[in-house]
């Protein structure tokens, strides 16, 4: 591996043009989960902006409390600390979503897609996930956006129930990415997108569904422990995805409450 490709605090800055969005950033080598510790520094107001990097997690989480796993310096794993935002959360995880597609499209060389509500797609196969969260502090509120993009991983780098289902930039682009750059784009569209949402969230719901694979294809999800299948004919930030129900009616499902069927 490169050397160029370790990740550095000054390196990911250098030419770095946000305001707000990496305002500061911090490298840890090996930590337990960069949420955690993201909503450690959050107890501070000056963190907004803040943006927490590490080369390796003990205790990498995914939505719905799965793990999150990856080896040494194979990932960008990182999260973002946002204070007092006026966004909501569901599209505040709507904005992330586009803004990490958009982040990964180039360096792998085809479109990042959106697998509702936020795992992000490269020619099919999962190659970054979001778990954001929101704290409540003394200050007020703030969010946590944790992101996990697989970037180095060969097929055989995951465990054997993902590896049908995971891909990696590299894998998909047939070349090294290089995750200095990549850090710099991901903070870049971070900042992009959510100026854009407190501004105008119907452009970023737009975009999201011109980037979501589900639009208009056939669905099934698990929500509350129960099956449901149809096609999907929409997206809400706050009511979640929108299904034509096979069984008739329509009827939208919350983030919160639903899992996609593995099968989709
Ligand atoms: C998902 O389940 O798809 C979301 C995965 C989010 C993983 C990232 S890795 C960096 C940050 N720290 C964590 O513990 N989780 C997120």
């Amino acid at each position: 591996m490169p050397e160029t490709d370790s990740l550095d605090p000054d390196k990911i800055r250098a030419n770095l043009r946000t305001k707000r969005i990496g305002a500061e950033v911090l490298v840890y080598s090996r930590t337990s989960s960069t949420n955690d510790l993201a909503a450690e520094y959050a107890k501070s107001k000056q963190a907004d902006g803040l943006v927490v990097f590490a080369e390796e997690q003990t205790a990498g989480r995914g939505r719905g409390g799965t793990k999150w796993r990856s080896g040494r310096a194979e990932s960008l794993l990182c999260s973002v600390v946002l204070i007092d935002s006026a966004l909501a959360a569901d599209l505040l995880s709507l904005t992330c979503a586009v803004a990490v597609a958009e982040t990964i499209g180039k360096p792998a060389r085809c479109d990042a897609r959106i697998k509702w509500p936020n795992d992000i797609i490269l020619n099919g196969g999962k190659v970054a996930g979001i778990l954001l969260e929101s704290r409540t502090y003394t200050h007020g509120r703030a969010y946590i956006i944790g992101i996990g993009i697989n970037c180095h991983q060969s097929r055989d780098c995951f465990a054997p129930d993902l590896r049908r289902t995971a891909t990696s930039i590299d894998i998909e682009a047939g070349t090294f990415c290089d995750r200095l750059s990549l850090a710099r784009r991901l903070l870049t569209s971070l900042e992009h997108w959510i100026e854009i949402a407190a501004a105008n969230s119907a452009f970023v719901i737009e975009r999201w569904r011109k980037l979501s694979i589900q639009l208009g294809q056939r669905v099934t999800l698990i929500y509350d422990g129960r099956e449901f299948t149809g096609n999907c004919i929409g997206v809400d930030p706050e009511k979640g995805l929108i299904l034509q129900l096979d069984r008739g009616g329509v009827r939208m499902f919350d983030a919160a409450h639903t899992t996609i069927a593995k099968r989709n």
